[in-house]
């Protein structure tokens, strides 16, 4: 089976998992299983945007995901995760130790892609993935994840 044939059975099983459901931790969490489960990925999981816990700002938080434990908190321009947030744009990396100040929860990662959800312009949470093997995303990853998440920012729940 190709990447594209997987993401394509990915799409229908998320939609059919999502389509019924509001609370999006739940939604999260099904995703994160689904693709983990799906491509074989070393970690699948969400960052969600919430307040600092003395309330001076905001950071992101480890929310669902499948794989090894992984690093609970990262802030705002930090690592592949906080840089994405920075820049509101999704980065792929192919080569984590060629990414300056990138956070290594795992000693296994290789490459790495981190796609931004976006509610009303603003980023609310983050798809993170990481691979054991380098080079392990593109432009059809990009797509199909991005798409496996959209509805997550449009739920309008939080
Ligand atoms: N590598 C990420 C941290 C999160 S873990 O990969 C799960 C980063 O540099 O932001």
């Amino acid at each position: 089976m190709t990447k594209e044939q997987k993401y394509e059975e990915l799409l229908l099983e998320v939609a059919g998992l999502t389509a019924d459901e509001t609370d999006e931790i739940a939604n999260m969490a099904n995703i994160a299983a689904a693709i983990h489960t799906k491509m074989g990925f070393h970690w699948t999981g969400f960052y969600r945007v919430l307040p600092t816990p003395d309330g001076s700002g905001e950071e992101l938080v480890l929310g669902p995901f499948q794989g090894p434990v992984a690093c609970t908190r990262i802030r705002f321009g930090r690592g592949v995760c906080g840089t994405a947030w920075k820049e509101r744009r999704t980065l792929i990396v192919p080569d984590v130790e060629q990414f300056p100040g990138h956070i290594a929860c795992s000693a296994l990662s290789r490459s790495e892609i981190v796609i931004p959800i976006l509610r009303k312009g603003a980023v609310v949470a983050e798809l993170d993935i990481d691979s054991a093997e380098l080079d392990t995303f593109d432009a059809v990853d990009e797509h199909y994840l991005t798409v496996l998440v959209t509805s997550l920012g449009s739920t309008g729940k939080s």
